[in-house]
């Protein structure tokens, strides 16, 4: 169930983001997929699910994680060093990957990702393989965070933008501070005064857009509301729809 990782690169982006590469053999995974990482902790086996960042094929994993304030094994995976042992589990799991996702003529043009926090990892992950830039025309990154300081990876999705300039667009939401080129707004507050198709330049409709979002619960039952207003369902494996979705909480 579970086996050694050794922490071979720790990455601080502020004081309470951080991510972590662990050198350890899961087998292979599908990108959008999360492990569970675990600690014995007074005697109690504590296992919290944690989305792959890095894509398939890698050596390591990479987990993007938040110190949850009292929370039982965040904070103390935030105090794990390089050279560091945790456990992981032998298999990834979850089922937001882009193979559940519609095919032929329900699979639409516009891949959408919606994330806040560290939900941005799983659409890195995917990002990160050939295949949304095979399979649809355009692909939308939208990032929600508090601050400037919460955005991690900023780097690495800029190179998308050089990679794929007619393919892909970027929208950062930060919400409690002010950034420039930013929208100031939640995700689903975007959506409903069109704030957000304006900055992409593209509609959200049923026929052309198909929608992954993830992270904050509240977020994701909120978008999800405005998503169906127009007309935009959840996906099931027995009834295609366009939204797919995974909670962190
Ligand atoms: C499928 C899945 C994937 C996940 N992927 C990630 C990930 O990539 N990175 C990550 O940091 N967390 C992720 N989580 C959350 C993670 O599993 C833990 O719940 C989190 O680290 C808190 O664990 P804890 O033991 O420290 O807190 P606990 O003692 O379990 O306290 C949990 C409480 O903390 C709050 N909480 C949990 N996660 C978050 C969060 N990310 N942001 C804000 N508040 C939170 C909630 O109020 C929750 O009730 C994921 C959860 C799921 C279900
Ligand atoms: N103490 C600290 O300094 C500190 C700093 C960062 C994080 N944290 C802790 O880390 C955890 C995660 O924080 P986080 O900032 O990564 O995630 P978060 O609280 O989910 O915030 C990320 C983004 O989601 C937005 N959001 C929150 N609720 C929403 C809703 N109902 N609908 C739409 N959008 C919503 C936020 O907007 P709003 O800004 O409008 O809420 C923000 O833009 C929390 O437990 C937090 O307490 C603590």
């Amino acid at each position: 169930m579970w086996i050694e990782g050794r922490v071979i690169e720790k990455r601080d982006w502020n004081d309470k983001l951080f991510s972590l590469k662990i050198s350890v053999d899961i087998g292979h995974f599908t990108a959008g997929q999360f492990i569970k990482l675990s600690q014995v902790v007074d005697d109690k086996r504590i296992g919290r699910a944690y989305s792959l960042v890095n894509p398939p094929g890698s050596d390591y994993i990479e987990v993007l994680a938040v110190a949850v304030e009292e929370g039982l094994l965040s904070p103390n995976l935030q105090e794990l060093k390089v050279g560091d042992t945790i456990d992981v589990a032998t298999k990834a799991t979850g089922f937001m990957t882009l193979d559940e996702l519609p095919k032929e003529e329900h699979r639409g043009k516009h891949l959408w990702f919606l994330a806040t926090g560290t939900a941005v990892g799983p659409f890195i992950s995917m990002m990160d393989t050939s295949e949304p830039w095979l399979s649809y025309e355009k692909v939308v990154l939208v990032y929600g965070v508090r601050k400037i300081e919460d955005l991690a990876y900023l780097e690495h999705l800029k190179q998308y933008e050089a990679s794929y300039p007619e393919q892909f667009k970027l929208v950062l939401s930060v919400t409690r501070e002010e950034l420039r080129g930013a929208l100031s707004t939640r995700i689903p507050d975007a959506i409903i005064s069109g704030e957000l198709e304006a900055k992409v330049g593209l509609k959200l409709s049923p026929e052309i857009s198909q929608v992954m979002i993830c992270g904050n619960p509240e977020m994701i039952t909120q978008s999800q509301q405005v998503l169906q207003d127009r007309g935009l369902v959840k996906n099931l494996r027995r009834a295609p729809g366009q939204v797919t979705v995974e909670r962190y909480w």
